[in-house]
Order: structure tokens, then C-alpha cells, then sequence
């Protein structure tokens, strides 16, 4: 389950949900943010589905999906003034505005200022973008396919000596946001980054000038990945992205013009969340929902959406496949205690940017719960599908009999929950793709009560070690969610993984062997560093819902620089910005600097607007 919510909807959000509170304060699992989603959703379920959900009234009435295009101040137009004003007169005006928010998935206001048409600091010329394989680069998630997120000396520019030096070149604000969770990409010296209001930037790595802007329509996490396409006249390359509502884009490089753009998913809680991959002219696009978060509500017919990966050809958009995690369509089951129709199986979102296997023409991915029971088999899992056809060819699955929804604990589960709710264990993480000395392959992933695994892709996904890397007593809720939620970064010869009960754990690649443990808070407070790490010769960087960014060495764990995000700052387009928590992404390196977003709307986290960027001269 994936509650990254924003502030407005804390006291509903934790109300609903119920959570234990040792899990609550800890947890960063993969996912999904927006404002109001929980409760826009709820409120969408029981006030509007009756008609925009409706097939009776299809054609006669806008689909969900099709309100869900356009922006937070015409959807509330139409419930205070426009066609809906019977229907918004039912709602407080907050949850007018957190439908508004929930449904565009971009903030008010958003629209007018996040424009770098806007803004006061354009770069002054925009010079033809040179070849991105041709100088250093960060791309989606990880500067490689394999997902390691390590960047090479080349790559990096920056030598573990100079990381102390590290000082702060220039700040960025978005502007309205909340929530600084866009991954940031660098290519051809550009940095390109989105944002929760939905505008993907491209911005100049040394200065932070703004070179363009693109909207969006819906907030943008994922890593931006830039590359060649054909068939556009003498664009030559683009920038690709997914945002909120399932849509994929390709913008040109160069002035940010939109090439192309294409939904992959039709639920209309369908969305983006981690970085499409890019490889070798193809997107590969993982596909997650927000709706296990409100579909205990009876009035909603639970459930329907299912995880999927879809792989696109770059120049195009054209679909090449789709393969969903949970292979049967939805069926209707039973009618539920409100007589409304319920369907299965649903779940298994993708919540991580897919690793490719160049050798053996495979991808990889995590699978997050299931929503309906039985739990699919696929579900909490690693999946292995063929490049080229999207045919399964393995699956390791690290949590069975694991259904869950959100608001299912207690007294307030409905009869839309499962039977036995479950742990909520989904693999946010992008399985890791390392080469063992020999040569021998493993892939590496881990969850989120802290199992951490390496399976040989030559055997299947056979295992090769399983370690646990919480020290928490077992079957405690703390020991449940202190684990492993966006994932590691590798070396030659170790895995460095961010836990969300704090700290970060060194692992031996050949053995699983612990090799050594790092605490980051100081004692008795909860600080959760389930953010994804970063790696380079002899440094490990991973940050905290604190915001505090650390670099660590490799060695032996200790800090060798470290940096507070969690203030205001000055930023080069002049927009009041401050930094939060860091609890999703980690630290892009590329050229001699470091790029961070820091913010975070989730439970117990503090929100922020601002992108961060790190030099050392
Ligand atoms: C009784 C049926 C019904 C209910 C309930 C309903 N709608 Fe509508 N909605 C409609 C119809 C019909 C239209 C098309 C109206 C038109 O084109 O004039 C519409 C149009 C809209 C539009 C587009 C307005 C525009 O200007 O294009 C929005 C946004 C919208 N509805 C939101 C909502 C929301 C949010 C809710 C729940 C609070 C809701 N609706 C509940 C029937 C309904």
C-alpha cells in the first residue's frame, strides 16, 4: 500500500487508514503521492461514480478518465459555478477542492506560475543539445540499465576526496508544489526533472537557468529519460516521462515541444509513478493505481485496476506489448453488503523503473500486493518477462497470500476487504542486475519488512543467498515495515540499502554477508532512510525523512560529508522554496555535481518545493 499524501489530508488520511502508529511514522513505501488522493477518491467513489461511473450513462456523461485531463481549477469550477454546482453543493468547500486536486492530480494555481514562460531566470541562449551518450549522463532511475544507481568516475566527475567540499551551487523552487519527488535526470549537461504540479523542467546543470518547461497532465516522479528519435525532421532527441494519469510522453530535448504522448492504462486511478526505462530505442513503462487506497469504501467496486509493464517504441509511442502482473481480467464475484458488484483479481502495481538484462533479453521488475484474494502469485514479487514479447519467463515471489487495501484494519474494514488483510509487502524497489566476479549474474531486490534476495536469472530465479537486514524483534509491526521501500545502490562488490527504520546496511554481493551497519539518527529519534541510495567510487549518499543528505564511505560507513536540506532557500527563479523530507528518490550525480529534490508530503513527513544542486568548485 503506497500512502504518499500530503499534508491537507493528514488527519483524514490517518483516520481512514488506521494504521498502527510504529508503521505509520516509518513506512515510505513505493508510491503514490498526490494530494487528496485518498480522500478525493473517496469522495469521488460515493458522489460521482454514480453517473461518471456509470455504464448506463456512458457517452452521456464524461468518463472518469476524461475528467481526470483536465486541470484543479475547471473541475472546480464546474462543482462551484459550472454544470456540477447541484452535486458540489452536497460538499464542504475543502473537499471541493481535494476532489479538484485528487482528479487533475496537479495543485491550484499550478498551471500559471510552475510556467518557465514565468519565471525571471531563462537561460540566456539555448544552444543545439549535443549527443547524450556523448558526455556525462544520469538516466531514470540509474545511470545504467541494470538499476545499480552507481555512477562511474568518469560519469561522476567528482573523486571521494572532493566529496567533502561539496557546497550548494544554486536551489530551484516549484512552483505551488509540496512535494520535491521528481528523480532527477542529467543529459548533454541539462538537468530534467517533474514535479508535483506537473511540469517536467529542463534546466542548465551549472546555473540552474531555465530553459523550458513542459505541462504535464499529472504529476511527474519517475526519472526523465533522454534519448535519439526518428521521424520528427531534425529533432534528434527526446526527453521521455510518464506522469499520474498513465500517460507517457516524448517532448523534444531541445524546446520541450511535445512529440508525441499516449495513455497505457484506461483505470481511471491507473498512473506512473517510477521512471520508464529507456533502452535501445524502446520505453519500458511500469504501471501502478492508486486504488487499493479507497476501495474499502461500499460504495466502490472493488477492485479492477492490475500492475502492468508496457513497452513502447520510443520514436512513436506505439504499443509493442503489455503485459499485465495479474494475467486474468477482472471478473464480477459477489455483490457486497451495499449490493454493489465487486470484481477480481486486482492489484500487483509496478511501482519501480524495470532493469534490462541485455545478455539474456529479459526485464525485470517488483510487483506490489494484491487487492482481491487469493493473492495472485505474482503478486509481491520479482518478475522476469522477455524483451522482445513480454512473455513471462520467471517469478520469484518473496510474500505470498498477501491482499491488501488500505482502511481494512480493525473496526473499520468493510466486507470489500479481504478475508485477511494483508501485510502490505510490495517490492517498490527495481530489482538490481549485478555481475558476480566469474561472472556469474544475480539480481538483487528486497521488501519491506527487510528480506533482501539474490536470484540467478540463469536458474530461473532460483535463490542464491536470502538474508534479513532489520535487527527489530520478528513479527513486531516495527520489525513488519523497518525494511527495504525504494531500493539500494551497488558497487563491484556491495549492495548499500536505506532502511525505513533508520540507517543503512552494507551487503557482500557474493555471500549476502552483512558487512557492516550505519545509524544516521541520533539515538531515540525516528528518522526513516528508506530513500533510495546512490553510489560512486568510495561514496554511498542516502537521505532521511529528516532531509538530511549523507555521504558515507564505502569502506566502512562512516560520514564524510553531510548536508541539511530541511530549510528555506534561495532559489535562481525566485520562487519561496523550502526542502522537507527526502523519502523517495536519491541523489543524481553526473559531471562534477550532485542533484537532490527535498520534500515529501507523506504521513509524518514534511513537505518541500525544492531541487538542489551541489558542486564542488
Ligand atoms: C447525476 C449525475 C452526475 C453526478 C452525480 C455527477 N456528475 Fe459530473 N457530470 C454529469 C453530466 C451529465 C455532465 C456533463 C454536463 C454537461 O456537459 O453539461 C457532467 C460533467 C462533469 C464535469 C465536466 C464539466 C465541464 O465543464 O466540462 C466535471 C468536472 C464533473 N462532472 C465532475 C463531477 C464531480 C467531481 C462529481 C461528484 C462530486 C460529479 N461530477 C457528479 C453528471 C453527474
Amino acid at each position: 500500500m503506497n500512502r504518499h499524501l500530503h499534508l491537507v489530508v493528514f488527519a483524514i488520511v490517518s483516520l481512514s487508514l488506521a494504521l498502527p502508529t510504529a508503521h505509520a511514522q516509518q513506512q515510505n513505501p513505493p508510491a503514490v503521492q498526490s494530494m487528496g488522493t485518498e480522500s478525493g477518491f473517496a469522495t469521488f467513489q460515493t458522489k460521482c461514480m454514480g453517473c461518471h461511473g456509470n455504464p448506463t450513462m456512458a457517452g452521456r456523461v464524461p468518463d472518469p478518465a476524461t475528467l481526470r485531463q483536465l486541470s484543479p481549477e475547471k473541475i472546480y469550477e464546474a462543482l462551484t459555478t459550472g454544470p456540477m454546482k447541484v452535486q458540489g453543493q452536497a460538499l464542504a468547500d475543502e473537499q471541493k477542492r481535494m476532489l479538484a486536486v485528487f482528479m487533475s492530480g496537479r495543485t491550484f494555481g499550478s498551471a500559471e506560475q510552475g510556467d518557465a514562460k514565468n519565471m525571471p531566470n531563462h537561460c540566456e541562449a539555448n544552444p543545439p543539445i549535443s549527443d547524450p551518450s556523448a558526455s556525462p549522463s544520469w538516466n531514470g532511475w540509474s545511470a545504467d540499465v541494470a538499476n545499480t544507481r552507481f555512477q562511474t568516475a568518469k560519469g561522476a566527475g567528482l573523486t571521494a576526496d572532493q566529496v567533502p567540499s561539496l557546497k550548494l551551487k544554486w536551489a530551484f523552487g516549484y512552483p505551488t508544489g509540496v512535494s520535491a519527488f521528481g528523480q532527477p535526470a542529467v543529459a548533454s549537461g541539462r538537468v530534467f526533472v517533474g514535479s508535483d504540479i506537473g511540469y517536467v523542467y529542463s534546466l542548465d546543470a551549472k546555473t540552474g537557468c531555465v530553459y523550458w518547461s513542459y505541462q504535464a497532465k499529472g504529476n511527474v516522479r519517475g526519472g526523465p529519460s533522454v534519448g535519439p528519435v526518428k521521424g520528427h525532421g531534425a529533432i534528434k532527441y527526446a526527453v521521455f516521462f510518464g506522469d499520474a494519469h498513465a500517460n507517457v510522453y516524448a517532448v523534444d530535448a531541445q524546446t520541450g515541444e511535445q512529440l508525441w504522448t499516449r495513455k497505457v492504462d484506461d483505470h481511471f486511478v491507473a498512473r506512473i509513478t517510477a521512471s520508464p526505462k529507456l533502452y535501445d530505442g524502446y520505453l519500458y513503462v511500469p504501471v501502478s493505481s492508486s486504488e487499493e487506497f479507497a476501495a474499502a469504501n461500499l460504495d466502490y467496486p472493488c477492485c479492477t485496476s492490475r500492475g502492468s509493464v508496457v513497452k513502447l517504441d520510443a520514436s512513436t509511442g506505439e504499443q509493442m506489448w503489455k503485459t499485465y502482473v495479474v494475467p486474468e481480467t477482472p471478473k464480477p464475484t459477489r455483490k457486497n453488503s451495499r449490493g454493489v458488484q465487486q470484481y477480481a483479481p486486482a492489484g500487483a502495481s509496478v511501482w519501480n523503473s524495470p532493469t534490462v538484462d541485455e545478455k539474456r533479453h529479459a526485464i525485470y521488475f517488483g510487483t506490489g500486493d494484491s487487492e482481491t484474494e487469493p493473492a495472485a502469485k505474482t503478486s509481491d514479487a520479482v518478475m522476469a518477462v522477455d524483451m522482445k514479447t513480454g512473455k513471462m519467463l520467471w517469478y520469484y515471489q518473496a510474500q505470498a497470500n498477501d491482499a491488501f487495501l488500505g482502511g481494512c484494519f480493525g473496526p473499520q474494514a468493510t466486507d470489500n476487504c479481504p478475508k485477511e488483510n494483508g501485510p502490505d509487502l510490495d517490492i517498490g524497489n527495481s530489482p538490481v542486475l549485478h555481475s558476480l566476479p566469474g561472472g556469474k549474474s544475480i539480481v538483487v531486490a528486497g521488501t519491506k519488512d527487510g528480506k533482501l534476495f539474490a536470484l540467478d536469472p540463469d536458474k530461473k530465479g532460483a535463490i542464491v543467498w536470502n538474508i534479513h537486514v532489520v535487527d527489530n524483534p520478528p513479527n513486531t509491526p516495527v520489525f513488519r515495515m523497518s525494511g527495504i521501500v525504494w531500493g539500494g545502490a551497488f558497487d563491484e562488490k556491495a549492495a548499500y540499502y536505506g532502511l525505513s527504520g533508520g540507517g543503512i546496511t552494507a551487503v557482500q554481493l557474493t555471500t549476502g554477508e552483512k558487512l557492516w551497519h550505519k545509524p544516521l539518527a541520533d539515538p531515540g529519534k525516528r528518522v526513516g532512510n528508506a530513500a533510495a541510495a546512490t553510489a560512486m567510487e568510495g561514496v554511498v549518499f542516502i537521505a532521511g525523512t529528516d532531509g538530511k543528505l549523507h555521504a558515507l564511505a564505502t569502506a566502512d560507513g562512516s560520514e564524510i560529508w553531510s548536508y541539511d536540506t530541511s530549510r528555506s532557500f534561495d532559489t535562481v527563479n525566485k520562487v519561496d522554496a523550502k526542502g522537507g523530507s527526502i523519502a523517495s528518490i536519491g541523489p543524481t550525480i553526473a559531471n562534477g555535481m550532485l542533484f537532490i529534490g527535498s520534500g515529501y508530503g507523506v504521513i509524518s513527513g514534511n513537505t518541500g518545493n525544492v531541487l538542489l544542486a551541489f558542486g564542488v568548485e
